[in-house]
Order: C-alpha cells, then sequence, then structure tokens
C-alpha cells in the first residue's frame, strides 16, 4: 500500500504534530510526514521536526506584500512536497482560494471546540465563557470559511467547574491528538469521500 505523504502546518508547541510523527514511526500507520512549514519562525513546531528529519519552511505573511502573494508562496512551497493530505495542526492562520483551489478536500484542520459551536481563534475560552458543560475538538475538511468544513471526526471532553482556560484546552488537547492520530490514519489507509457534507471513511 502506498504511503500517504502529509504536509503538517503549525504555528506553536506542535504537540498535535509531534503525534503524528510518534505514529509515522510505524510503517503500519500508512502516513507519513514529508514536511512541515509554518508562518512564524522560533517555534517549538518546528524544533520538533528538526529533530525528527523532517524538511521545515516558513512563509510569514509579513514577508508576502498581499495576502494573496503570500497564500501563493505557501501554495507552490507545499505543493513542491506532492502532499496527498495536508494537516493544519494548530495553524493560526486561515489558508486563501489559491491554497484550497491546488489542495481541494484534501486540506484538514484540527479545531478545539465541537463545531459548530465556537468558531475561531479562542474556542476553549468561549466554551468556559459560556458555561457549557462538554466541549472537545474537531477534525473538518477545510473549506473556505472559518471552522465551517464538513466534520470527520469530533472527540468530548467534560468542562470541570475548576476549569481555567488553560486546564481546559489541555484537557482537550490529550484528545484532540488521539482523534487527529487515529483519524488521519484512517484517513490514509482507507480513504474518504464527500457527500453533502458527510464525510465517510472507506471506500
Ligand atoms: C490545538 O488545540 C489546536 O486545535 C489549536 O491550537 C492547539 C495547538 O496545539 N488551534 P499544538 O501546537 O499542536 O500543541
Amino acid at each position: 500500500m502506498p504511503v500517504t505523504r502529509l504536509v503538517v502546518l503549525v504555528s506553536g508547541a506542535g504537540t498535535n504534530l509531534q503525534a503524528l510523527l510518534d505514529a509515522a514511526q510505524d510503517p503500519a500507520y500508512g502516513a507519513e510526514v514529508v514536511a512541515v512549514g509554518a508562518d512564524r519562525d522560533g517555534i517549538e513546531g518546528l524544533v520538533r521536526a528538526e529533530k525528527a528529519a523532517v524538511p521545515t519552511f516558513v512563509r510569514k505573511v509579513a514577508d508576502s506584500a498581499t495576502r494573496a502573494e503570500w497564500d501563493r508562496t505557501l501554495t507552490e512551497t507545499v505543493a513542491a512536497y506532492e502532499p496527498d493530505l495536508v494537516v493544519l495542526a494548530g495553524f493560526m492562520r486561515l489558508v486563501g482560494s489559491d491554497f484550497l483551489g491546488r489542495f481541494a478536500g484534501r486540506v484538514v484542520n484540527t479545531h478545539p471546540a465541537l463545531c459548530p459551536a465556537f468558531p475561531g481563534t479562542s474556542g476553549p475560552a468561549d466554551a468556559l465563557a459560556y458555561g457549557v458543560k462538554v466541549t472537545g475538538a474537531t477534525l473538518f475538511v477545510v473549506d473556505e470559511g472559518v471552522d465551517t468544513g464538513p466534520i470527520i471526526a469530533q472527540t468530548v471532553v467534560p468542562v470541570e467547574d475548576a476549569d481555567d482556560v488553560e486546564s481546559l484546552h489541555e484537557r482537550i488537547k490529550v484528545a484532540e491528538r488521539t482523534m487527529l492520530v487515529g483519524t488521519v490514519g484512517k484517513l490514509a489507509r482507507e480513504g474518504f469521500t464527500i457527500t453533502d457534507r458527510k464525510v465517510r471513511i472507506g471506500t
């Protein structure tokens, strides 16, 4: 079976990336991380990739004249690694139309809330402020909206009375990593289809 080529994009600590790198050590996993990209330098996520001897690149928005140019540069850079799947794992930028056009239906993102609730960059804080009793993480196929794409998998965690944003996000991230690794492996080994927003894994 051919190994699925993953390009992973990160903006921070990269614990989700690390979970993928660890899983991909096993040939039976069915996927390998062929490159790691970031929108900023000096982050732990890039260090994790370097330690795993995976090629890295940085494309900062500020280095491009326009947002569209940044999107084109990012698209070309990622395309050079010929990914089967692009995984946004804590990538804190919205990819644009060039990127989505080139990798249509093959870009997945993990969001630390139960979509469609609490989209955007402060999912754990918004869930806490709202007072929900459960929250979690969602893996979805990226579309042009903010955390609106077809849902591939979700995982649920409780919100505890004593939680602050940090403790809640940490609990979410433990479940999120398990979901991400398990689901990306299945996508790689079994493939998937999307019909009327319904994602089905396997043929
Ligand atoms: C994850 O919870 C991701 O969903 C969110 O930011 C966090 C990134 O964590 N967007 P890490 O960089 O993978 O540790």
